[in-house]
């Protein structure tokens, strides 16, 4: 206890000493919206060609078999005793489901699920970028239905927002109102899903938030809504940054940012809870510091090895299916509830069916992208960590934060961060995957968030 309290002192000193000798209160800058070019070779001279195309998932035969051959001659080893998920993916479990992939689950099928929306394709600063466009059905009055981009992230795809597409794009039928109803783009982030990979280094979050602008440009759509989680929420940050103008509201269930002077205001919630602004729920969020630090060190060595070397671990998982499996998977695991790590079957099953989760591995797999994707991380997280992404969006913002989710913001630092926040929910169930596992909770939470927002006009 001693040692404890003499380090915690000296630690708030320090910290304090720093913070008014100046060293930790310059104003962050605001990213600038830039300009790029990501196509092979030279920018070619002239305009750059803006058609909208048609696109339909139709994967070839020939990329089917291939899998299923390599799934086939998967070399398997041995858990360790006992292991559960602690060692990584339980090979006992990750046979289960090869035999479900190779003998139940059905791709074509998979295709007509994700082709019952409409998808297009449109080259943007010399890449291919995809997204699924979903327009509301039947006869609304325009002014009721308003543009929302969301956008996924890491080890996510445009999959995971087919389940929220009815609550925002049909609210009569699925939540008996039609106040607002949303015209929908998923688009996926350069490098994922049916967009083609940057061919050029540097590609970050603020690169994709100004090719996502852009493609609503392109689309009619000057001023639109936002959401996003994860580093679709990375996104949703620099884009409410270099073009706020544009960003009617940026709703997030992963909020960035860290209040100043923020691990005094840690110590001190500590002890004194409310004196930093805590109730009871925070508390339990966010305490005991040290055993949560130590779940994460121990569940994101990924995103150190993705910021630093993502091509050389990218040669297996391009390579295996059943290691691309292992890898995406796992996350989804820990993501939807830590504790499910200890569970024989991580639990999984409770939120999604294999159908779902196998879908999402598949649009890593037949793109061959999961290296590209991984490739964010290095090109974002050392320009997050040197604080060129540290300043706060001014636009509306909408919070949302589920019980699972990796990390917490309590109300009253979310105020601090974010000067316009409008609401502020905490859900009592929910992973890190919202859209994909609670598609309702969290449609009804950026309804509240848009119909907010239109009550101030
Ligand atoms: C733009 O691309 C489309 C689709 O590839 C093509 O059909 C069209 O001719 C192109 N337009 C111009 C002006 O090059
Ligand atoms: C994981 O592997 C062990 C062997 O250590 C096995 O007994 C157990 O059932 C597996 N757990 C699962 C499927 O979660």
């Amino acid at each position: 206890m001693g040692i404890k309290v003499t380090i915690f002192i000296v630690l708030v000193a320090i910290v304090t000493g720093l913070y008014f000798a100046g060293f930790l209160t310059s104003q962050p800058r605001v990213p600038e919206y830039g300009d790029g070019w990501w196509g092979n070779g030279e920018k070619p001279k002239g305009e750059e060609n803006t058609s909208i195309r048609k696109f339909k998932i139709n994967v070839d035969d020939s990329v089917i078999d291939d899998l299923k051959q390599r799934l086939v001659k998967t070399r398997w080893f041995e858990p360790l005793e006992e292991a559960k998920f602690h060692y990584g993916f339980n090979s006992t479990f990750m046979k289960t489901i090869v035999e479900y992939w190779t003998n139940k689950y059905d791709w074509k099928k998979q295709e007509k699920y994700l082709n019952q929306y409409e998808h297009f394709k449109t080259n943007i600063e010399g890449i291919d970028v995809h997204f699924m466009h979903v327009k509301p059905k039947g006869a609304i009055p325009s002014e009721k239905i308003k543009p929302l981009l969301m956008v996924h992230g890491w080890p996510g795809s445009f999959v995971e927002f087919y389940k929220i597409m009815p609550f925002l794009t049909e609210p009569k039928s699925h939540l008996g109102t039609d106040d607002d109803t949303f015209e929908v783009i998923c688009p996926s982030i350069p490098g994922y899903g049916f967009s083609e990979a940057p061919h050029k280094q540097g590609f970050d979050v603020v690169a994709a938030a100004r090719v996502f602008d852009k493609l609503m440009s392109r689309l009619g759509h000057e001023k639109y809504y936002y959401q996003g989680g994860d580093w679709g929420a990375g996104i949703g940050h620099a884009l409410s940054l270099i073009q706020p103008s544009h960003v009617l509201g940026y709703h997030t269930n992963f909020p960035n940012g860290q209040p100043s002077l923020y691990p005094v205001r840690l110590a001190i919630g500590s002890v004194f809870p409310s004196l930093v602004g805590l109730d009871a729920e925070d508390v339990n969020r966010i305490y005991p510091v040290f055993d949560k630090l130590k779940l994460l060190l121990r569940e994101t060595g990924y995103a150190h090895l993705q910021a630093t070397k993502p091509d050389t671990a990218g040669f297996g998982l391009n390579d295996s299916p059943v290691g691309l499996a292992a890898y995406i998977l796992e996350k989804f695991i820990f993501c939807t509830n830590p504790h499910y790590l200890d569970l024989h079957g991580g639990g999984l099953e409770n939120h999604f069916t294999m159908d779902d989760l196998l879908t999402n591995v598949m649009i890593y797999w037949v793109n061959g992208n999961i290296v590209s994707s991984m490739r964010l991380y290095k090109e974002s997280v050392p320009k997050i960590l040197s604080g060129q992404l540290d300043a706060m969006p001014e636009v509306p913002v909408g919070i949302v934060i589920f019980k699972y989710e990796l990390a917490y913001l309590p109300k009253t630092w979310c105020k601090l961060l974010f000067p316009n926040l409008l609401t502020y929910s905490r859900m009592q169930r929910g992973g890190h995957f919202a859209a994909f596992e609670e598609p309702q909770l969290l449609a009804e939470d950026i309804r509240k968030f848009v119909s907010e927002i239109v009550r101030r006009e």
